[in-house]
């Protein structure tokens, strides 16, 4: 069955405790069941990861890449957290393989500090969501399937 990956990156294993006014109070195993069943609902298999290791993720990346290659995978939803500010090897790493990303935030990254409003991932990434909450990772999968599809 193809596949779709769902990377996480750095402290959203933190999600349910950390700052919830910004993050809201789902656990990221919740956000993961809740990914599983819109994953099965489009016909895809869940490849859900997390790491607060940027080399990691880069491993991950290059991995999606490859099964996109083979056609087992449509690509990934990429909430990278902090590394989305300052990681030029994960956008080397999606660009490098074509990989098709759809970039997520939680939060609104546009309405908080200055910081957060540059990305090194949305010039490489097939589209990128913000501020929909959890929500964004359905929306997410969501968008790679019809993606797929079209
Ligand atoms: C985040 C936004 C990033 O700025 C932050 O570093 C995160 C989470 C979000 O989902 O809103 O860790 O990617």
């Amino acid at each position: 069955m193809t596949n779709i990956y769902v990377l996480n990156g750095p402290n959203l294993n933190l999600l349910g405790v950390r700052d919830p006014a910004v993050y809201g109070s789902e656990t990221l195993s919740h956000v993961e069941k809740r990914c599983a069943t819109v994953a099965d609902e489009c016909g895809f298999e869940l490849d859900f990861r997390q790491s607060n290791h940027e080399g990691e993720l880069v491993d991950w990346i290059q991995e999606a890449g490859r099964q996109v290659a083979e056609g087992q995978s449509i690509g990934v939803v990429l909430n990278a957290g902090a590394y989305t500010h300052t990681s030029v090897a994960l956008a080397d790493a999606i660009s490098g393989l074509s990989v098709p990303t759809i970039e997520v935030h939680i939060s609104n990254v546009h309405a908080r500090e200055a910081f957060r409003g540059h990305s090194y991932l949305s010039a490489v990434a097939a589209g990128i969501i913000v501020g929909l909450g959890t929500y964004g990772y359905e929306a997410g999968i969501r968008a790679l399937a019809y993606r797929a599809q079209a």
